[in-house]
């Protein structure tokens, strides 16, 4: 059933476009799609070109928000950054001009995710993104790198984040320096997956942190919850209503063409329980969003009637 659903989406004519905003994105093959699904006994399921590496991107601001929150405790992490969805594109700035004393909004939209980067463990860049490759190499069982060319491409273009870092910084929402948020939240962005390490880190949210075979919680329950209610409220930014009540799952889309979703009781195929999905195909649609990603998911969702409500 799952491969009549992609066979159907990998057919449906290209709409959207590629993130050609951040450079070294625009050459990225518009063809390329992988789904990748694992289950909580360790049953994985993978289709199309699952190993294929591609950036983190927004993706990343989910376990950001994990290690910080981890770090520094939930409520420390709340008084610098709120929970409220903005409904604006990710990228946008009006909130921090209209919002209380210029506070983020959310974790998941970029003044959000560049408040919770400078609020990493660790004296430097180099430390703070390795704090967070540490929780993700737990997750996947191996280590993941920078992309230095998507990550290069984007810093030297990143004027509209270093305006939102500079903003957050004048209303001490920012630790550190300007830059050193930037290089730590652009690192993150940059860090390289495949669809089967996206589908673990899903299935790790789905079951509130568990690490699969080890049968031990490596974030607490509250964390996990703040993050999956995150990423149903706010994860796929202005599109984010609409999708919680068509797709009904916690997801988190990256603007390289992944979708992180954590489905806490489904049964798809022979897969039971805690399950992971992942997804990528690198068109996207005006707000960010995977365009047949999306169209994927909700054909899954309607399929196994994987909705929470
Ligand atoms: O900061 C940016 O604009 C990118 N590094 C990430 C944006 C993104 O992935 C939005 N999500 N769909």
């Amino acid at each position: 059933m799952i491969h009549s659903i992609i066979e159907n989406v990998k057919i449906t004519p290209h709409s959207g476009h590629l993130a050609s905003y951040i450079p070294a994105l625009a050459n990225q093959s518009k063809d390329l799609f992988a789904a990748c699904l694992v289950d909580e006994r360790g049953e994985i399921l993978s289709f199309g070109d699952a190993n294929y590496s591609f950036t983190l991107q927004s993706i990343s601001k989910v376990m950001s928000f994990i290690v910080a929150a981890e770090h520094l405790g939930l409520e420390k992490i709340l008084e610098k950054v709120d929970v409220e969805p903005t409904g604006d594109p990710f990228n946008s700035i009006v909130r921090l001009e209209v919002a209380e004393k210029g506070k983020p909004f959310n974790p998941m939209i970029n003044a959000g995710a560049i408040t919770v980067a400078s609020l990493l463990p660790g004296d430097d860049v180099e430390a703070r993104v390795n704090s967070v490759k540490q929780y993700l190499a737990q997750i996947t069982g191996h280590e993941h790198t920078v992309n230095e060319e998507v990550y290069r491409s984007e810093l030297e273009t990143a004027y509209r984040n270093r305006a939102i870092a500079n903003y957050l910084k004048a209303n001490d929402y920012l630790e550190g320096t300007v830059e050193e948020a930037l290089e730590t939240y652009l690192q993150l962005c940059s860090l390289e997956v495949n669809t089967e390490d996206l589908a673990k880190f899903g299935l790790f949210l789905a079951s509130d942190g568990l690490i699969a075979g080890e049968n031990k919680n490596l974030i607490t329950h509250k964390t996990a919850q703040f993050s999956k209610a995150l990423m149903m409220t706010c994860g796929l930014y202005n599109a984010s209503g609409k999708y919680a009540a068509t797709i009904g799952i916690p997801m988190k889309s990256g603007v390289s063409g992944g979708v992180l979703c954590a489905v806490r009781n489904g049964e798809i195929e022979h897969l039971r329980g805690y399950i992971g999905i992942a997804v990528f195909s690198p068109m996207i649609d005006e707000i960010g969003n995977s365009v047949k990603g999306m169209i994927f998911l909700k054909q899954l969702s309607d399929q196994y009637h994987l909705s929470v409500f």
